[in-house]
């Protein structure tokens, strides 16, 4: 009897240990861990990685694998470079296919080659000539200083982050559809498409964060809640874009000749003009240029604010340099530059990026990889 209970009390003591010391539970993983931060991700995510001495950690979602997480730029340029075919869009695919179907974002292969390759064309010199000359400027001279001016002059307080989303989504649609969705118009207008497009990006990034994926394949499945709300929202994205697609046929055989620089336009050009597909293309180039540009610009402008001897650096810059074209302009503009790149260390609009390995792999810091991890 007595061997049996210092047994019992030896087993208890090895499983109390056991739970004591990992933080990681069987089966649950690192749910509680992760339940409890969950208003928190990206900060534990960057406390974790900072006490790792290799920069990188595993995580363990309920019943799944481990899920390898690292802040370490040797294993990243091994990711995003060197093994670049090792690391897909896998389980991201599965989240966004919803809203980004086979767009570039959601592609790899020679499926994300070709897109690639066709967008590319959007960052030559000369379409970022055009686009700072004429969809920037206007979009800067006739709708957001008017608008700060306004506001200045009559004491006004703005939300600068609503304003800077505005700003970036007229200036996207017009670089991705040569649409302008007139969203930064004094008045503010709710535009049916662009909070369309805010929907569907929420909830399909919630995705990402709920802890057990299964609960949105079910609602998904039984068409209901936040899901149900998605699936509305993609819907009009992409009636819309539909409506765009075939009016920017229709322009471009009634004039043949003419030049547009906008991503739609030269796919259709090309020869592309399946609908899902040149309207997959697009979304994902919205959805690319909308959030990040107005991010970074909100917290670069909170950060001026913040310190403003560097606003006064930069109003000197400005100064300095405003002879010269707008495009050539920035080009010179040394200090400003590296304050936006600054501001973009200290707060990443893109602060994670996520792949699924195809193999097993070793990264650089010596962390094993099992074929199908998220990393
Ligand atoms: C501050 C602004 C921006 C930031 C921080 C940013 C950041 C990023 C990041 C982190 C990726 C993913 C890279 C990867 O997984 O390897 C990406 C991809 C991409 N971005 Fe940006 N981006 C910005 C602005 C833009 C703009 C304005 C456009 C379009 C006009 C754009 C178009 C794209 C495209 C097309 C891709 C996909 C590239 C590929 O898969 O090869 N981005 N960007």
């Amino acid at each position: 009897m007595l061997e049996a209970l210092i047994f019992i009390c030896f087993l208890l003591s090895l499983v109390f240990i056991f739970f004591k010391s990992k933080p990681q539970y069987p089966f649950i993983g690192d749910y509680l861990t992760i339940h409890a931060n969950r208003h928190r991700l990206t900060e534990w995510t960057s406390e974790n990685i900072r006490t790792s001495p290799t920069l990188t950690f595993l995580v363990r979602r309920p019943f799944g694998q481990a899920r390898v997480i690292t802040g370490n730029p040797d294993v990243v340029q091994h990711i995003l470079k060197t093994k670049f075919s090792t690391y897909q869009k896998g389980f991201f695919r599965t989240n966004l296919f919803d809203l980004l179907g086979d767009g570039i974002f959601n592609v790899d292969g020679d499926e994300w080659k070709f897109q690639r390759q066709l967008s590319s064309h959007e960052f030559s010199t000369h379409s970022l000539r055009h686009f700072v000359e004429h969809v920037v400027d206007t979009e800067l001279n006739e709708r957001l200083l008017p608008i700060l001016t306004t506001a200045a002059a009559n004491d006004t307080v703005l939300d600068l982050q609503d304003i800077l989303q505005r700003f970036a989504f007229d200036n996207i649609c017009k670089i991705a559809f040569g649409y302008d969705p007139a969203y930064l118009t004094p008045s503010l207008p709710h535009a049916k498409f662009a909070v369309a497009f805010d929907d569907a990006v929420r909830i399909s990034s919630e995705r990402f964060r709920i802890n057990t994926p299964v609960l949105w394949k079910i609602k998904r499945f039984l068409n209901i809640g936040s899901e149900k709300r998605l699936k509305e929202a993609v819907t009009e994205v992409r009636q819309f874009a539909m409506k765009i697609l075939s009016e920017k046929k229709q322009e471009l055989t009634d004039k043949s000749s003419i030049q547009s620089v906008d991503l739609l336009s030269r796919f259709i050009s090309s020869g592309h003009s399946d609908e899902k597909f040149v309207t997959d293309i697009v979304i994902s180039f919205i959805l690319a240029g909308r959030d990040t540009t107005s991010t970074a610009l909100t917290w670069f402008f909170w950060l001026l604010f913040k310190n403003p001897a560097v606003e006064s650096e930069i109003v000197k810059e400005i100064k300095d340099k405003s002879d010269s074209l707008i495009f050539d302009e920035v080009k010179e503009m040394v200090y400003t530059h590296a304050s936006l790149c600054e501001s973009m260390r200290l707060y990443p609009p893109v602060p994670v990026d996520t792949k699924t390995a195809i193999a097993d792999d070793v990264l650089p810091d010596g962390t094993l990889v099992k074929k199908g991890s998220v990393i």
